[in-house]
């Protein structure tokens, strides 16, 4: 099934992302596109094999370098202390385990956990120093299934990752699950610009000028052309807040960035 373009969905077409109506329907969306339940896991896969080797540079480009102030923003909400033990859920090249692993020394370490290979080995090169080689190490898995035991990290956090995966709710649960009590959460995503004006520039940028640079210097258009759609299916700021409470995180809280383009989520685990 396909959607008209550059669509921002009403409530009752997000919820439909969410796992309930996915077990239900036994079908999830990639884009703007329908894939069985169970197949969704190696569209993502095989989109980020696409992208691995470009995505640290087309980020930059398409983002014209704002990603890394978003990023920074985030990391600092985090309130992380030395000795801290991190989780990057969906991690890839490592942006965010990389700022975290200077705000906790001496002593703690990240692991990047992300199922894709490639984008982990994308980012390796980027470990460019003793400390940051000493403090990250990789963890190749599914967040729907996280390779940790009970209680073990002070804090979690995912990065423009939970929209790819096929049960969120069931990726934000297992990243309670693995946090100490009084662990910090933190979720950086895409959102929906609030300025109509500011929004419909935007539309206009990720559905004509991405597709079109995804294409020209990515060697892929439909891998461009999926990011926007993810987006505008993806749960409001506080439809997302009431999902990550009813998880049971306490101290849910959200803050935009340049107009909404992408938000933070915090939460603590009670
Ligand atoms: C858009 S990238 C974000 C990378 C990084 N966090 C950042 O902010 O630049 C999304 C990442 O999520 C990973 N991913 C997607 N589905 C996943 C899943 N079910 N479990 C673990 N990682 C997943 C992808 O492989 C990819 O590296």
């Amino acid at each position: 099934m396909t959607y008209g373009r550059y669509r921002w969905f009403d409530e009752q077409k997000r919820r439909q992302q969410l796992d309930e109506h996915i077990k239900r329907s036994r079908t999830a969306s990639f884009g703007f596109q329908q894939v069985p339940e169970e197949e969704k896991v190696q569209w993502v896969c095989r989109h980020f094999n696409t992208v691995a080797r470009r995505y640290d540079f087309m980020n930059t480009l398409l983002s014209f370098g704002i990603h890394h102030a978003w990023k920074r923003a985030a990391i600092r909400m985090m309130h992380l202390r030395p000795g801290d033990r991190v989780l990057d859920v969906c991690g890839g090249t490592g942006d965010l385990a990389r700022l975290a692993a200077r705000r906790i020394q001496p002593g703690g370490r990240v692991i990047i956990y992300d199922i894709n290979h490639a984008m982990m080995q994308a980012g390796k090169p980027r470990l460019d120093n003793d400390m940051l080689r000493r403090t990250i190490g990789h963890v190749q898995g599914d967040a729907e299934r996280i390779a940790f035991p009970n209680n073990c990290f002070e804090a979690a956090m995912v990065g423009f990752g939970i929209r790819n995966v096929t049960h969120m709710k069931r990726g934000f649960t297992e990243m309670h699950r693995v946090l100490k009590p009084g662990g910090r959460f933190m979720c950086l995503e895409f959102s929906k610009p609030t300025a109509p004006l500011f929004r419909w520039l935007y539309d206009m940028y990720s559905f004509y000028v991405m597709p079109f640079l995804g294409e020209l210097l990515a060697g892929s258009r439909q891998a461009y052309t999926h990011l926007p759609e993810t987006i505008r299916l993806f749960p409001l700021p506080d439809e997302l807040a009431s999902i990550l409470a009813e998880i049971g995180f306490a101290n849910v809280r959200y803050r935009r960035l340049t107009n909404g383009i992408a938000v933070v989520h915090t939460g603590i685990k009670q």
